[in-house]
């Protein structure tokens, strides 16, 4: 079973495992949205797990969703550097998000909200405009429905569909035009979707949602990764960050009365 150390901490790893895994399950967080644990090629997508590797006494960037561990690889993944790229990458993504946390169902186990909260930044972003776009929900399945406008592009819904042997969801477009849709566009309730609403489960925002808000669906990736601040763990693992956020996620209204709203957090909202 090889190791690595992560910010001068040695943690074990199973072979092949990539870095953002292996820190995850010793207490290590590690920001990411796009990432699917076991996926053969990661997506790669959102740039919220970067770290820097050394090699050869140098310190390259890399990202901890891709790269598999390596015997006694020295990572760092709290340095200022990887803090302020974090923090550029997360503000891109929200500067193309619809923040309206008060009417979205996702809001109770919103992947964004955790990480906002786990990063100690605001939602809505403070040095980029806003470049949401108006682009219409598909209402039309009677499950579940998509608002384009809070999807993140981070591949997991159709990464999902497609390990699942169907191609219902797909990217199309690229670059900022990027978006998530069905085979040429068709509504939901014209493709032959069996309905397993397992896009749902996996998708951390409220892009893809139940209709009715009373089923619970928790983001899969939120459901055991123990969130800790400054990479450590702190006594049985639950780090400042994580009570900070989950006292926003169990607030009566979460990201909208509290400190996110404070900090710009609920948008429209
Ligand atoms: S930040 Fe989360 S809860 Fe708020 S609108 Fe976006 S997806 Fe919904
Ligand atoms: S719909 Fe959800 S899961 Fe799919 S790419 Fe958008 S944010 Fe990710
Ligand atoms: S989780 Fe690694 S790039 Fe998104």
């Amino acid at each position: 079973m090889p190791s690595l150390i992560i910010d001068g901490r040695e943690i074990a790893a199973d072979s092949g495992e990539k870095i953002l895994w292996a820190a995850l399950r010793s207490g290590i967080y590690i920001p990411h949205l796009c990432a699917t644990e076991g996926a053969e090629l990661p997506f790669g997508g959102c740039r919220l797990c970067l770290v820097e590797v050394e090699v050869g006494g140098r310190r390259e960037m890399t990202t901890a969703c891709s790269e598999p561990v390596r015997e006694k690889m020295k990572i760092y993944a709290h340095t200022e550097k990887i803090a302020r790229m974090r923090r550029m990458a997360f503000e891109l993504i929200m500067s193309d998000h619809h923040i309206d946390c008060k009417n979205c169902a996702k809001r109770k186990n919103c992947g964004l909200i955790r990480t906002a909260s786990a990063m100690n930044m605001p939602l809505q972003p403070k040095t980029l405009r806003s470049l949401a776009r108006d682009l219409p929900v598909d209402n039309s399945h009677p499950l579940f429905a998509y608002d384009p406008r809070k999807c993140v592009k981070c591949g997991k819904c159709v990464l999902l569909c497609q390990g699942l042997g169907k191609s219902f969801l797909d990217f199309a477009h690229r670059g900022f035009e990027m978006t998530v849709t069905t085979f040429d566009h068709l509504p939901l309730s014209s493709i032959a979707c069996e309905s397993c609403l397992d896009c749902v489960k996996v998708c951390p925002t409220g892009a893809l949602y139940l209709k009715d808000t009373s089923k619970n669906v928790i983001p899969a990736p939120y459901q055991s990764t123990g969130l800790t601040s400054a990479g450590r763990p702190k006594g049985g693992g639950v780090s400042e960050a994580s009570e900070h956020s989950q006292k926003l996620l169990t607030s009566p209204d979460p990201g909208v009365g509290g400190s996110l709203k404070e900090e710009g957090g609920s948008g429209d909202g």
